[in-house]
Protein backbone atom coordinates (compact mmCIF):
# COMPACT_ATOMS: atom_id res chain seq x y z
CA UNK A 1 0.00 0.00 0.00
CA UNK A 2 1.08 3.39 -0.75
CA UNK A 3 1.89 5.96 1.91
CA UNK A 4 -0.51 8.34 0.29
CA UNK A 5 -3.24 5.57 0.34
CA UNK A 6 -3.01 4.67 3.88
CA UNK A 7 -4.03 8.59 5.04
CA UNK A 8 -7.39 8.09 2.39
CA UNK A 9 -10.35 9.40 3.66
CA UNK A 10 -11.91 10.26 0.49
CA UNK A 11 -15.65 9.71 0.52
CA UNK A 12 -16.11 8.82 3.99
CA UNK A 13 -19.20 9.49 6.49
CA UNK A 14 -17.93 11.66 9.22
CA UNK A 15 -19.78 13.62 12.28
CA UNK A 16 -17.96 15.77 14.56
CA UNK A 17 -19.44 16.81 18.29
CA UNK A 18 -18.66 20.44 18.76
CA UNK A 19 -17.52 21.09 15.41
CA UNK A 20 -18.52 24.73 14.98
CA UNK A 21 -15.39 25.66 16.93
CA UNK A 22 -11.51 24.90 18.18
CA UNK A 23 -10.32 21.53 18.23
CA UNK A 24 -13.64 19.75 16.95
CA UNK A 25 -13.73 22.51 13.71
CA UNK A 26 -9.91 21.14 13.15
CA UNK A 27 -10.63 17.67 13.11
CA UNK A 28 -13.78 18.63 10.40
CA UNK A 29 -11.71 20.76 8.75
CA UNK A 30 -8.63 18.18 8.44
CA UNK A 31 -11.26 15.43 6.91
CA UNK A 32 -13.18 17.05 4.84
CA UNK A 33 -10.00 18.56 3.26
CA UNK A 34 -9.21 15.18 2.46
CA UNK A 35 -12.26 14.22 0.47
CA UNK A 36 -14.58 12.91 3.84
CA UNK A 37 -17.91 13.98 3.68
CA UNK A 38 -18.66 15.85 7.43
CA UNK A 39 -21.42 16.86 9.62
CA UNK A 40 -20.56 19.03 12.30
CA UNK A 41 -22.72 18.82 15.67
CA UNK A 42 -22.86 21.91 18.34
CA UNK A 43 -25.30 23.98 19.94
CA UNK A 44 -23.62 27.58 18.77
CA UNK A 45 -25.98 27.76 15.30
CA UNK A 46 -24.36 31.10 14.06
CA UNK A 47 -21.11 29.59 14.55
CA UNK A 48 -21.71 26.54 12.99
CA UNK A 49 -23.81 28.50 9.90
CA UNK A 50 -20.53 31.17 9.32
CA UNK A 51 -18.18 27.67 9.63
CA UNK A 52 -20.44 25.11 7.19
CA UNK A 53 -20.87 27.85 4.90
CA UNK A 54 -16.97 29.28 4.75
CA UNK A 55 -15.87 25.17 4.23
CA UNK A 56 -18.78 24.94 1.35
CA UNK A 57 -17.16 28.07 0.02
CA UNK A 58 -13.95 25.93 -0.50
CA UNK A 59 -15.76 23.19 -2.24
CA UNK A 60 -15.89 20.66 0.96
CA UNK A 61 -18.94 18.72 1.53
CA UNK A 62 -19.56 19.72 4.75
CA UNK A 63 -23.52 20.19 6.41
CA UNK A 64 -24.07 20.85 10.22
CA UNK A 65 -26.95 20.63 12.71
CA UNK A 66 -27.63 22.05 16.33
CA UNK A 67 -27.60 19.36 18.01
CA UNK A 68 -26.81 19.48 22.33
CA UNK A 69 -25.24 16.46 23.39
CA UNK A 70 -27.02 16.48 26.54
CA UNK A 71 -30.11 15.46 24.24
CA UNK A 72 -30.02 12.13 23.58
CA UNK A 73 -33.17 11.93 21.49
CA UNK A 74 -31.58 14.59 19.10
CA UNK A 75 -28.02 13.39 19.28
CA UNK A 76 -28.99 9.88 17.87
CA UNK A 77 -31.59 11.65 15.03
CA UNK A 78 -28.79 13.56 13.94
CA UNK A 79 -26.21 10.75 13.62
CA UNK A 80 -29.38 8.50 12.11
CA UNK A 81 -29.78 11.58 9.49
CA UNK A 82 -26.15 12.16 8.81
CA UNK A 83 -25.56 7.56 8.61
CA UNK A 84 -28.41 7.47 5.89
CA UNK A 85 -26.98 10.21 4.30
CA UNK A 86 -24.00 9.11 3.70
CA UNK A 87 -24.90 5.44 3.37
CA UNK A 88 -22.12 4.94 5.88
CA UNK A 89 -20.55 5.90 9.17
CA UNK A 90 -16.46 5.46 8.77
CA UNK A 91 -15.81 8.08 11.38
CA UNK A 92 -17.22 9.94 14.89
CA UNK A 93 -15.39 12.18 16.58
CA UNK A 94 -16.94 12.40 20.24
CA UNK A 95 -15.96 15.56 20.60
CA UNK A 96 -17.86 18.46 22.67
CA UNK A 97 -16.81 19.65 26.06
CA UNK A 98 -16.48 22.64 28.41
CA UNK A 99 -14.89 23.95 30.98
CA UNK A 100 -16.75 25.69 33.03
CA UNK A 101 -14.25 28.12 34.89
CA UNK A 102 -11.64 28.19 37.57
CA UNK A 103 -11.10 25.54 40.26
CA UNK A 104 -9.07 25.87 43.64
CA UNK A 105 -6.97 28.49 41.39
CA UNK A 106 -8.09 31.90 39.92
CA UNK A 107 -6.11 31.93 36.74
CA UNK A 108 -3.82 30.04 34.22
CA UNK A 109 -0.95 32.20 35.05
CA UNK A 110 0.26 35.45 37.21
CA UNK A 111 3.10 35.59 39.52
CA UNK A 112 1.06 33.70 42.10
CA UNK A 113 -1.36 31.65 41.62
CA UNK A 114 -4.35 32.66 43.71
CA UNK A 115 -6.54 30.41 45.64
CA UNK A 116 -10.03 30.75 44.41
CA UNK A 117 -13.10 30.15 46.53
CA UNK A 118 -15.94 29.35 44.58
CA UNK A 119 -13.85 26.91 42.46
CA UNK A 120 -12.98 25.10 45.72
CA UNK A 121 -14.30 21.33 47.04
CA UNK A 122 -16.41 23.03 50.31
CA UNK A 123 -17.64 25.29 47.52
CA UNK A 124 -18.22 23.25 44.29
CA UNK A 125 -22.12 23.59 43.48
CA UNK A 126 -24.28 20.07 42.75
CA UNK A 127 -25.15 22.16 39.82
CA UNK A 128 -22.22 23.02 37.78
CA UNK A 129 -20.95 19.34 39.04
CA UNK A 130 -23.66 17.94 37.04
CA UNK A 131 -23.12 20.38 34.32
CA UNK A 132 -19.84 19.30 33.40
CA UNK A 133 -20.05 15.33 33.74
CA UNK A 134 -23.34 15.87 31.33
CA UNK A 135 -21.71 17.14 28.65
CA UNK A 136 -17.79 16.26 29.09
CA UNK A 137 -18.91 12.75 30.16
CA UNK A 138 -22.30 11.69 29.67
CA UNK A 139 -22.48 13.41 25.77
CA UNK A 140 -19.51 11.19 25.49
CA UNK A 141 -20.55 8.19 25.98
CA UNK A 142 -24.07 9.17 24.17
CA UNK A 143 -22.31 9.85 21.40
CA UNK A 144 -19.64 6.58 21.20
CA UNK A 145 -23.27 4.47 21.88
CA UNK A 146 -25.01 6.15 18.44
CA UNK A 147 -22.07 5.64 16.60
CA UNK A 148 -21.78 2.05 17.29
CA UNK A 149 -25.21 1.78 16.22
CA UNK A 150 -24.54 2.21 12.95
CA UNK A 151 -20.49 0.80 12.93
CA UNK A 152 -21.57 -2.80 14.60
CA UNK A 153 -23.77 -3.84 11.69
CA UNK A 154 -21.00 -3.06 9.06
CA UNK A 155 -18.35 -4.17 11.16
CA UNK A 156 -16.03 -1.20 10.53
CA UNK A 157 -15.84 2.38 12.28
CA UNK A 158 -13.70 4.45 14.18
CA UNK A 159 -14.50 6.52 17.60
CA UNK A 160 -12.61 9.60 18.96
CA UNK A 161 -12.54 10.65 21.78
CA UNK A 162 -11.23 13.61 22.72
CA UNK A 163 -9.85 13.63 26.18
CA UNK A 164 -7.52 16.20 27.62
CA UNK A 165 -4.28 15.91 29.73
CA UNK A 166 -6.36 16.00 32.28
CA UNK A 167 -7.30 12.67 32.31
CA UNK A 168 -4.07 11.70 33.86
CA UNK A 169 -2.48 15.08 35.77
CA UNK A 170 -4.60 17.43 38.01
CA UNK A 171 -4.91 20.77 36.18
CA UNK A 172 -6.39 23.23 39.24
CA UNK A 173 -6.87 26.12 37.16
CA UNK A 174 -10.02 23.97 35.81
CA UNK A 175 -11.74 22.17 38.17
CA UNK A 176 -12.61 18.67 39.82
CA UNK A 177 -15.66 17.79 37.51
CA UNK A 178 -13.65 18.48 34.38
CA UNK A 179 -11.03 16.11 36.01
CA UNK A 180 -13.32 13.07 36.77
CA UNK A 181 -15.03 13.78 33.60
CA UNK A 182 -11.87 13.38 30.94
CA UNK A 183 -10.18 10.11 33.00
CA UNK A 184 -14.16 9.05 33.00
CA UNK A 185 -13.88 9.25 29.23
CA UNK A 186 -10.34 7.89 28.96
CA UNK A 187 -11.39 4.58 30.81
CA UNK A 188 -14.91 4.73 28.69
CA UNK A 189 -12.58 4.83 26.05
CA UNK A 190 -10.98 1.89 26.47
CA UNK A 191 -14.06 -0.46 27.20
CA UNK A 192 -15.64 0.76 23.91
CA UNK A 193 -12.38 -0.43 22.21
CA UNK A 194 -12.36 -3.90 24.06
CA UNK A 195 -16.04 -4.34 23.19
CA UNK A 196 -15.60 -3.30 19.63
CA UNK A 197 -12.60 -4.72 18.74
CA UNK A 198 -14.27 -7.74 17.33
CA UNK A 199 -16.20 -6.32 14.84
CA UNK A 200 -13.08 -4.08 13.21
CA UNK A 201 -14.18 -0.67 15.27
CA UNK A 202 -11.11 0.75 16.75
CA UNK A 203 -11.61 3.49 19.45
CA UNK A 204 -8.83 5.76 20.27
CA UNK A 205 -8.48 9.11 22.12
CA UNK A 206 -6.80 11.91 21.72
CA UNK A 207 -5.62 14.04 24.92
CA UNK A 208 -4.85 17.51 24.10
CA UNK A 209 -2.37 19.60 26.23
CA UNK A 210 -3.50 23.55 25.80
CA UNK A 211 -4.70 24.47 22.91
CA UNK A 212 -5.46 27.92 21.70
CA UNK A 213 -9.47 27.02 20.77
CA UNK A 214 -12.57 29.32 22.32
CA UNK A 215 -12.97 26.98 25.29
CA UNK A 216 -13.64 28.87 28.90
CA UNK A 217 -14.66 32.34 27.41
CA UNK A 218 -11.82 31.92 24.92
CA UNK A 219 -8.53 32.51 27.85
CA UNK A 220 -6.50 30.82 25.68
CA UNK A 221 -6.89 33.04 22.65
CA UNK A 222 -5.19 35.83 24.78
CA UNK A 223 -1.81 36.98 23.91
CA UNK A 224 -0.18 37.22 27.37
CA UNK A 225 -1.41 33.61 28.26
CA UNK A 226 -0.27 32.19 25.43
CA UNK A 227 3.07 34.14 26.08
CA UNK A 228 3.15 33.16 29.73
CA UNK A 229 2.02 29.31 29.36
CA UNK A 230 4.58 29.07 26.34
CA UNK A 231 7.11 29.51 28.83
CA UNK A 232 6.60 26.82 30.43
CA UNK A 233 5.98 24.48 27.78
CA UNK A 234 9.12 22.31 26.46
CA UNK A 235 8.45 23.62 23.05
CA UNK A 236 7.74 27.38 24.23
CA UNK A 237 4.21 27.56 22.41
CA UNK A 238 1.08 26.85 23.12
CA UNK A 239 -0.75 24.22 20.71
CA UNK A 240 -2.98 25.84 17.48
CA UNK A 241 -6.34 24.33 16.33
CA UNK A 242 -3.83 22.89 13.05
CA UNK A 243 -1.43 20.94 15.03
CA UNK A 244 -4.15 18.41 16.01
CA UNK A 245 -5.05 17.21 12.44
CA UNK A 246 -2.59 15.24 11.24
CA UNK A 247 -3.35 12.78 14.77
CA UNK A 248 -7.17 13.64 13.42
CA UNK A 249 -6.15 11.83 9.93
CA UNK A 250 -3.84 9.01 11.03
CA UNK A 251 -6.98 8.09 13.60
CA UNK A 252 -9.64 7.95 10.92
CA UNK A 253 -7.49 6.87 8.22
CA UNK A 254 -6.01 3.06 6.97
CA UNK A 255 -2.89 4.15 8.99
CA UNK A 256 -4.59 3.06 12.33
CA UNK A 257 -6.40 -0.11 11.34
CA UNK A 258 -4.82 -1.75 14.21
CA UNK A 259 -4.22 0.68 16.84
CA UNK A 260 -7.22 0.65 18.96
CA UNK A 261 -8.21 1.37 23.24
CA UNK A 262 -4.86 3.93 23.30
CA UNK A 263 -5.19 7.45 24.53
CA UNK A 264 -1.95 9.66 22.53
CA UNK A 265 -1.22 13.17 24.49
CA UNK A 266 -0.31 16.20 21.77
CA UNK A 267 0.99 18.57 24.20
CA UNK A 268 4.35 19.89 22.72
CA UNK A 269 5.85 17.83 25.51
CA UNK A 270 3.75 19.74 28.46
CA UNK A 271 3.06 16.81 30.39
CA UNK A 272 7.02 15.55 30.04
CA UNK A 273 7.96 18.16 32.55
CA UNK A 274 9.72 21.68 32.82
CA UNK A 275 12.45 21.96 30.63
CA UNK A 276 14.15 24.80 30.49
N1 LIG B 1 -8.39 23.77 24.19
C1 LIG B 1 -7.69 23.00 25.00
O1 LIG B 1 -6.62 23.41 25.48
C2 LIG B 1 -8.18 21.61 25.35
C3 LIG B 1 -7.30 20.80 26.08
C4 LIG B 1 -7.71 19.51 26.40
C5 LIG B 1 -8.95 19.06 25.99
N2 LIG B 1 -9.77 19.86 25.28
C6 LIG B 1 -11.07 19.32 24.89
O2 LIG B 1 -11.28 19.52 23.51
C7 LIG B 1 -12.68 19.50 23.24
C8 LIG B 1 -13.01 20.69 22.35
O3 LIG B 1 -12.78 21.87 23.06
P1 LIG B 1 -12.14 23.18 22.38
O4 LIG B 1 -10.92 23.51 23.14
O5 LIG B 1 -12.09 22.99 20.92
O6 LIG B 1 -13.23 24.27 22.81
P2 LIG B 1 -14.20 25.21 21.97
O7 LIG B 1 -15.02 25.92 22.97
O8 LIG B 1 -13.42 26.02 21.00
O9 LIG B 1 -15.11 24.19 21.16
C9 LIG B 1 -16.04 23.35 21.82
C10 LIG B 1 -17.34 23.32 21.03
O10 LIG B 1 -18.24 22.45 21.73
C11 LIG B 1 -19.52 23.05 21.68
N3 LIG B 1 -20.37 22.55 22.76
C12 LIG B 1 -20.32 22.89 24.08
N4 LIG B 1 -21.29 22.27 24.76
C13 LIG B 1 -21.96 21.51 23.86
C14 LIG B 1 -23.07 20.63 23.96
N5 LIG B 1 -23.70 20.44 25.12
N6 LIG B 1 -23.48 20.00 22.84
C15 LIG B 1 -22.87 20.21 21.65
N7 LIG B 1 -21.83 21.04 21.49
C16 LIG B 1 -21.38 21.69 22.59
C17 LIG B 1 -19.26 24.54 21.78
O11 LIG B 1 -20.35 25.32 21.32
C18 LIG B 1 -18.01 24.70 20.94
O12 LIG B 1 -18.31 25.01 19.60
C19 LIG B 1 -13.37 19.52 24.61
O13 LIG B 1 -13.80 18.21 24.92
C20 LIG B 1 -12.27 19.96 25.54
O14 LIG B 1 -12.47 19.52 26.86
C21 LIG B 1 -9.41 21.13 24.96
Amino acid sequence: MKIASLFKVEGYGVIVTGGASGLGLAYGEALAENGARVTLLDVDKARLDQETARLCSLGQDVRSAVVDVRDTAALDAAVDEAAALYGRLDVVFANAGIDSGPGFVGSWVGEQRERNAEGSLENYTDERWQRVIDINLNGIFRTARAAARHMKPRRSGRIIFTTSVAAYQCEPAIGSAYMAAKAGCAHLMKMVALELAAYQITANAIAPGFFATNIGGGHAKDPGVQAAMGKVMPMHRVGMPDDIKGLALFLSSPASAYLTGQQISIDGGWTLGVAD
